[in-house]
């Protein structure tokens, strides 16, 4: 059973999960936040998140876990199993975006507290445009299906699959979990690009960084920014 916090408008669905787990308020588990209007979404490296109201589902999920390498890409593949069926044509993109047609369709944000972690998924829904900023790397389920969808129905196939994936692996990233993640991520078999390098991807590592052949050799690289050919 999911209890689902809803917020009519909050600043950060994330800062606002993070305010509550170090609270010390008891919890239930399967928490989830869900803001109708976010005003200052947060995103991976500093970056803003955009918002429309009525067109993003902007969610956190809070798990009694202290940050465990695992929890980035297990949610990716939870975020992915429960979108699938909706859009056949998505891949993750290393290590926790969610893509079709080389845009980006979902951002993951995951933040560790003293208390727990939270999980914050940014989905858009009915964008039938964006920002010119984003435009060019953005994408939304209407965009993709010609169909429309209420916040509703995907927060909940989205936060049971993502606590599912998490529990069924103990929130660690097991070969099987790997074995998993592999076929559905777009970069491998790709040409990646960076810090100044190149190489072609060629796996996930077991703790979850991008394993890269380059001319020189292999190298790992962990969750700072890539560039895939051809992808945003
Ligand atoms: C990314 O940069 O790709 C991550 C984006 C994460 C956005 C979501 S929206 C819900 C939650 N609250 C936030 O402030 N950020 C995350």
């Amino acid at each position: 059973m999911i209890n689902v916090i809803y917020l009519p408008k909050v600043n950060s669905t994330n800062t606002y999960a993070k305010a509550l787990l170090n609270s010390g308020e008891p919890l239930c588990p399967y928490t989830v936040i869900y803001a109708k209007e976010q005003t200052a979404g947060r995103g991976r490296r500093g970056r803003s998140w955009h918002c429309h109201e009525g067109d993003s589902l902007c969610m956190s999920l809070i798990l009694p876990y202290t940050c465990k390498s695992g929890i980035t890409l297990l949610t990716a593949l939870g975020v992915y199993k429960a979108l699938r069926d909706i859009c056949p044509n998505i891949k993750i993109k290393w290590p926790n975006d969610i893509i079709a047609d080389n845009k980006k369709l979902c951002g993951i944000l995951t933040e560790g507290t003293k208390s727990g972690t939270v999980v914050g998924i940014g989905i858009n829904l009915n964008h039938t445009t964006f920002p010119t900023d984003i435009a060019h790397k953005a994408t939304s389920l209407r965009l993709l299906t010609g169909d429309s969808f209420t916040p509703a129905e995907i927060l909940n196939k989205v936060a049971v699959s993502v606590f599912d994936e998490i529990e069924k692996y103990n929130a660690e990233l097991t070969d099987n979990a790997i074995d998993e993640y592999i076929p559905l991520c777009a970069n491998i078999g790709r040409e990646i690009l960076w810090n100044g390098k190149n190489g072609v991807a060629t796996g996930i590592s077991e703790n979850g960084s991008l394993i890269i052949k380059t001319e020189h050799g292999t190298e790992q690289v962990s969750f700072g920014e890539v560039f895939v050919s051809g992808i945003y």
